[in-house]
């Protein structure tokens, strides 16, 4: 058996409780260092837990797939939501085990994000930029997002310095791109733990310097009127 659950943005208190039983209940624990600590305290001193890093991450999950064929019980874990900024990884657990694997969604720092800032999904759209590949579609579908005058949610690229996306690289990307400086952003770090928030305009966010834990709300200019009807007095 394999399962692969979402570990929600950093606390634990944000886990769903059917994932923190597989938890409870696993043989084997797997997954990016930072993202098993969250879910240590359920991890039981009898399971294996596997942890991996970027270099190590398909060997460990070749692992992780032995012990699957092998009859345990396998968890493995992702920071947030597996269904934002985690399929290529999920890919990565199928392209190990040679078959497609069950998931559980976890709370997003996406889904924390909409919530600090009261933007619906409905209104908004998800980037993210933390993802290997060609980023030219998904820059050029931000711009298109703005322009459509919806907000948009976007997950920075920490990575090294030839690829790194990180918010002020994106603002002055977006302003070389025609949207205006005066575009409302937040940039929020470590949601649900050391929380930090920033707020500033797209020409001030270019100025900015921000921690590798950090999502950006990008607001449109021009929010959608109430579309419920109007109030009886
Ligand atoms: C590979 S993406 C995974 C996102 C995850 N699947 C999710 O749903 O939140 C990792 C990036 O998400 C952002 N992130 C994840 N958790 C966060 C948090 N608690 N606060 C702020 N940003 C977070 C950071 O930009 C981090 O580098």
């Amino acid at each position: 058996m394999i399962i692969c659950i979402g570990a929600g943005p950093g606390d634990i208190g944000y886990l769903p409780q059917r994932s923190a039983q597989l938890l409870r209940e696993a043989d084997v624990v797997a997954g990016f260092n930072a993202v098993v600590d969250v879910v240590r305290p359920l991890i039981p001193d009898s399971a294996e837990v596997i942890q991996m890093g970027y270099r190590d991450q398909v060997a460990q999950l070749d692992i992780v797939a032995e012990r699957h064929r092998a009859g345990k019980k396998c968890v493995v874990v992702f920071m947030g939501d597996i269904h934002f900024s985690g399929f290529q990884y999920l890919e990565r657990v199928e392209r190990a085990c040679g078959h497609p694997v069950e998931t559980i969604p976890g709370i997003s720092s996406a889904q924390i994000l909409a919530s600090r800032g009261k933007v619906c999904f409905d209104e908004t759209s998800f980037i993210t930029f933390h993802r290997r590949g060609d980023l030219t579609p998904f820059k050029r579908h931000l711009v298109h997002v703005l322009q459509d005058g919806r907000n948009a949610i976007v997950i920075p690229c920490p990575w090294d310095e030839a690829r790194s996306f990180m918010p002020w690289h994106i603002a002055a990307y977006l302003l070389e791109n025609g949207i205006p400086a005066g575009q409302p952003v937040e940039v929020w770090e470590n949601l649900t733990r050391n929380e930090a928030e920033w707020r500033g305009t797209l020409a001030e966010c270019a100025e900015q310097r921000f921690s590798d834990m950090s999502i950006m709300l990008i607001r449109t200019l021009a929010p959608m009127d109430s579309q419920i009807e109007p109030t009886h007095k």
